[in-house]
This record gives structure tokens, C-alpha cells and sequence, in this order.
């Protein structure tokens, strides 16, 4: 249903334009997987990032107001400080940074200062909720902005995306990134079903709403969860986004985020993510496997037979 226009061919004329993995100048030994989704860490704590850094494993970091006040920021000097370490450890490598200012001036102002951090610097730009701090707000100010971060040729990651028009709303006003938060999704999608209504079956979930006008939102939130053999709702959302943005050649990457367990990660990579943004926690997850641990532990016990 969702991959109708979607050719392997396209997939991957938009997947050689990504940004490599990674580049290894002077090797022979030509690197097996220049265009993999690359991974990134979701955090704002240095002694979280550097480890995972310098084992080759991120080549990207995330972060947000929430992430840096859990880093140990007290105070925007304090923001700064633990963003430059993360700018330089990184370079040339994105570190996504959020704006805290919620109007388009100040938000354009301080999009500036960020940029001047680092060079790598990522802006990273709430796609909407402005109106919902204050009535009076400009609702499309995440839009004008990226656009205007567009126009001054610095890259924007736009943040807090729930439904595919937004993916694409952010991805023609000319944002680099998008961030899809599975998690939150999903927290959505538990907190809404009905025992009567499995997950998957939410089409009747709208077809029971859709005269009440504070659903009126809901109604994409509540398709990307229906039917399919994939029931995770974030799971569908970068599915869809990634046909869409496959079927118009829309380089914008895919950068799925929120995510809480290992099991996610493969399933954004089958549904088309570009990057993972994975805390650290999860991160350090992926070599366990009791399979993995058993069958380490028989072959270092035979291997102590051989003399060395
Ligand atoms: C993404 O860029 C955000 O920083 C992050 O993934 C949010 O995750 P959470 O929903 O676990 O807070």
C-alpha cells in the first residue's frame, strides 16, 4: 500500500546522495558501506558520548533543552560550554543544537550565535506548538525559520515531527533533517487504544471520532497507526515519510529519533530511516545477546587448549 511508486532504483538514486559514512582517504580497501543510515548519540553528556565517539560507533549527536538540563546545565553559559565540547570532539561531524527562543527574530538571532559555535553546528527547530506556548505566536514560525536558516545556508534539524505533511512541510521550507519521535509516538498510541481496538485497528478509532473537533489533529496520527503487519506507529510514520520523500527525491534525511530499545532501531532501518539518534543506554545494548555471550565464552574456554 505505501510503496506503489517506490523502486529500488529510486531508493537508491536518493541514497547515493546522502552524505558518506564515513570517508577513509589513502585506503585500498574501499569501505563495504559508504551510504549505511549513519548513527547518532541523543545526548547532552560528554562522558555518554566520547566513549561511543572514539569507538567509530556515532558520527553525530542530538541534543535538546530537556538533554542538556540532564547533562547538568544550569544556566545558558553552562548550555554553552557542554555544546562547544560536544562541537569540538565532534568536528566536523553535526551536533544538532535546539533553539530556546520561540519567536522568529530572536530564534533567527540565536540560530546565528549557535552557528558560530562550531562549524558543524546543527540549528535544531521546533516544527510547531508556538501558538500552543502563546495564543498570540505565529503558528508556521518554525517553517520561517528554517527557511530563512535555509536562505543564510545553515543546516536545520526540525525537531518535535509527528505526521508525515509536517515531515514534508519542514523538508520543502529546506531543512536538512527531519526528527520523527517514535517513542512518543508509541506512548500516544498505548495511551489511546481502546481494549476493543487492537493497535493497528485505529482507522475505527477515527471512524468512532471524526465529528469531535479535538481529534481533528489526530486524524494522520491515528492512520499511520492502522493496518499493515507493522504496528508500531513510529515505525509507519518513517515508512511514510520515506516513500514520500523516495517518490519526490527529496534529499532531506530521515533522522529517527525518540527511540527506546534495540528492536526500534531495526525497524526504522527496514522502514528507511537515514540516521538513528540512540541514547547511550540503548547504544550499549547491541552487543549483548545471550547467544552472542554463550558462544564467546565455549570458544575462549576451547581456545585456552592452544599453546600461544
Ligand atoms: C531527538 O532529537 C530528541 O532529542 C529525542 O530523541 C527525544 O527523545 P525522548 O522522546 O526519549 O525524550
Amino acid at each position: 500500500m505505501f510503496n506503489i511508486y517506490q523502486t529500488k532504483a529510486g531508493a537508491h538514486a536518493r541514497r547515493i546522495r546522502m552524505p558518506q559514512t564515513q570517508s577513509f582517504p589513502g585506503k585500498t580497501l574501499a569501505h563495504p558501506a559508504p551510504h549505511a543510515p549513519r548513527i547518532f548519540a541523543d545526548s547532552a553528556t560528554i562522558s555518554d558520548i566520547e566513549p561511543l565517539y572514539k569507538a567509530g560507533i556515532i558520527t553525530g549527536v542530538t541534543t535538546n533543552p530537556s538533554l542538556m538540563k540532564k547533562a547538568g546545565a544550569q544556566s545558558w553559559n553552562d548550555a554553552k560550554n557542554k555544546s562547544v565540547n560536544i562541537l569540538k570532539l565532534l568536528h566536523p561531524f553535526p551536533v544538532s543544537l535546539e533553539l530556546t527562543e520561540v519567536t522568529e527574530k530572536a530564534m533567527i538571532k540565536q540560530a546565528l550565535d549557535l552557528a558560530a559555535w562550531g562549524e558543524n553546528t546543527v540549528i535544531k527547530v521546533p516544527v510547531g506548538g508556538y501558538n500552543g506556548l502563546d495564543e498570540s505566536h505565529d503558528p508556521y514560525t518554525g517553517l520561517k525559520v528554517i527557511r530563512a536558516l535555509w536562505e543564510k545556508d545553515i543546516r536545520t534539524n526540525a525537531t518535535l515531527i509527528f505526521n508525515s505533511t509536517q515531515a514534508f512541510w519542514a523538508a520543502q521550507a529546506g531543512a536538512s533533517y527531519i526528527s520523527p519521535f517514535l517513542g512518543r509516538l508509541a506512548d500516544y498510541a498505548y495511551k489511546n487504544d481502546h481494549p476493543e481496538r487492537p493497535p493497528g485497528n485505529s482507522l475505527y478509532w477515527i471512524e468512532d471520532h471524526k465529528n469531535a473537533d479535538s481529534d481533528q489533529f489526530t486524524y494522520n496520527t491515528e492512520y499511520v497507526a492502522s493496518g499493515g503487519n507493522r504496528k508500531d506507529i513510529g515505525i509507519r510514520l518513517i515508512q511514510e515519510i520515506a516513500v514520500i520523500f523516495t517518490n519526490y527525491d527529496i534529499h532531506t534525511e530521515i533522522l529517527a529519533a525518540s527511540i527506546r530499545n534495540v528492536t526500534q532501531l531495526s525497524e526504522c532501518l527496514l522502514a528507511g530511516a537515514d540516521i538513528l539518534t540512540v541514547p547511550a543506554s540503548v547504544l550499549q545494548q547491541i552487543p549483548y545477546h545471550p547467544l552472542t555471550h554463550a558462544g564467546m565464552k565455549t570458544f575462549y574456554d576451547d581456545s585456552l587448549v592452544f599453546d600461544k
